[in-house]
């Protein structure tokens, strides 16, 4: 069959290369012309693991054009995979999922199944198939159908081919029998569900994860206060199978360009509709109060952070992708910035970072040399080495703040035996060798063992 995909992020490109992957002739727009210009030229816009072989493998059926009209012309359905941002009340900005349903409206010279794959507010889809059907001048048949992505970024090609189930939203038959047949290599579950209900459930299942990961962090800040490991906690909740131990990782928060915007959109949604979700706009309050205790105990360790040398190591919102939308390390490293810091930074990808001020290096041995404190804000594995011996001596004083519980307190401990330091994470005991928080020239140098 052939596809048309509209819009080549993370979601988009990895939806077409995994169909050409199934045998499919697929056709790639995107408005971003420099986009479409690399992706010809052999480039790829985007890092995501596995993308880059599965589409060199698949070359011959992928198709990227800067044409649109042409894309609707050839194509039996289209893909919307356009990005649907945060407006400035908070709402999900729709104006590019509106401007491609209208070309495709105006363009279309047959009838056409148009699946939007973005995130959308429930409702959309029935709005987007009216806007169609108003554009066109043929008398076609357009059927918008929602298939929400549960991909996460990183692991988007596995979860693609993996997925737990395929959900597709659509009342109308020839629609579904379709979209059965686009997924019959796929092994999983396909539900079957109106179009609202497709898209309540894909804000339901974002905002579910979300709260979890809030959950166990609003137990970190107990757990600060009594001196309790929570990890421990975590891992012990984990083992009921009813809770499950996925996004019980305590940390700095939660960031990327779908939870912080889901939860907000579907906010609104609810107060247009006179209804309050506390847990949704709890989840975002704890998110956001957890930046501002790491940070805090940055400051009361420091008390002036004028001129110290600080290392942010980790930019991007999670580990595996160079995405730095609403990543936690965009207000952490404004704040040290604003404060006088001279705050350097090392991540595996991120090259850009939009915070002015914060030098870029290119590896962790750089990034630590001379420096008077690491703070670790993405649990990129890399960063493991940092407790060897010769890699925390670069460092003028072993001071560790870790957003993100990357080391177990028997690592810190062991570790401090043969270089003194000073060491705090989210919800657990601070481990020290220093007399006091005030000066590290109190540390206590101790006995080698
Ligand atoms: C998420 C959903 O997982 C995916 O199903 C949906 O389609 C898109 O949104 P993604 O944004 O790629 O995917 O990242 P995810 O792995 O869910 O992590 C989101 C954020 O939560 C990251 O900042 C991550 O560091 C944080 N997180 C995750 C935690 O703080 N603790 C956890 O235990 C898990």
């Amino acid at each position: 069959m052939k596809l048309g995909i509209f819009g080549v992020g993370y979601v988009g490109l990895v939806t077409a290369v995994c169909f050409a992957d199934k045998g499919h002739d697929v056709y790639i727009h995107d408005t971003a012309k420099e986009k479409i210009a690399t992706l010809q030229s052999g480039g790829l816009p985007i890092f995501e693991e596995g993308l880059e072989p599965l589409l060199q493998q698949n070359e011959s059926k992928l198709h990227y054009t800067h044409n649109a009209t042409a894309v609707i012309h050839d194509c039996d359905v289209i893909f919307i995979c356009v990005g649907t941002p945060q407006d400035t009340e908070g709402n999900a900005d729709l104006s590019q999922v509106e401007s491609v349903v209208e070309i495709i409206g105006k363009e279309s010279r047959r009838d056409k199944v148009i699946i939007i794959k973005s995130t959308v507010p429930p409702g959309s889809t029935e709005n987007m198939e009216k806007l169609a059907q108003k554009q066109n001048k043929f008398g076609n048949r357009f059927t918008l159908v929602h298939n929400p992505e549960f991909l996460r970024q990183g692991k988007a090609v596995y979860d693609f081919m993996n997925p737990s189930k395929i959900v597709i939203g659509t009342s109308d038959s020839e629609a579904q029998k379709l979209l059965c047949s686009l997924y019959k290599k796929w092994n999983a579950p396909i539900l079957v569900t109106d179009t609202k209900s497709a898209e309540l459930l894909k804000y339901a299942a974002n905002s579910f994860l979300a709260m979890k990961i809030s959950y166990i962090n609003m137990f970190s800040q107990l757990s600060d206060k009594l001196g309790t490991n929570i990890d421990d906690v975590a891992y012990g909740m984990g083992l009921d199978p009813r809770i499950g131990s996925d996004f019980l990782n305590t940390g700095i928060g939660f960031g990327g360009s779908c939870f912080p915007k889901d939860l907000k959109a579907l906010e609104n949604v609810a107060a247009g509709l006179n209804i309050e979700l506390p847990f949704i706009s709890q989840t975002t309050t704890i998110n956001e109060k957890q930046g501002d205790l790491f940070y805090k105990k940055i400051k009361n360790f420091c008390k002036s952070l004028q001129n110290r040398k600080v290392t942010l190591l980790g930019l991007s919102f999670k580990p595996f992708t160079e995405d730095t939308r609403s990543a936690p390390s965009l207000l952490l490293s404004q704040k040290l910035v604003q404060e006088g810091a001279i705050v350097t930074a090392y991540d595996p990808l991120v090259r850009d970072f939009p915070v002015e001020g914060v030098h870029i290096v290119s590896s962790l041995e750089a990034a630590i040399k001379d420096s008077e404190m690491v703070c670790l804000v993405t649990e990129w594995p890399e960063f493991k080495k940092l407790l060897h011996g010769d890699v925390l001596k670069l460092m003028n004083e072993p001071v560790i703040f870790d957003g993100r519980n990357m080391f177990t307190l028997e690592e810190i401990n062991r570790a401090s035996w043969y270089t003194p330091l000073h060491y705090e994470s989210i919800g657990r005991p601070t481990v020290t060798s220093y007399t006091d928080n005030n000066q590290a020239a109190n540390l206590l140098v101790k006995e080698k063992d």
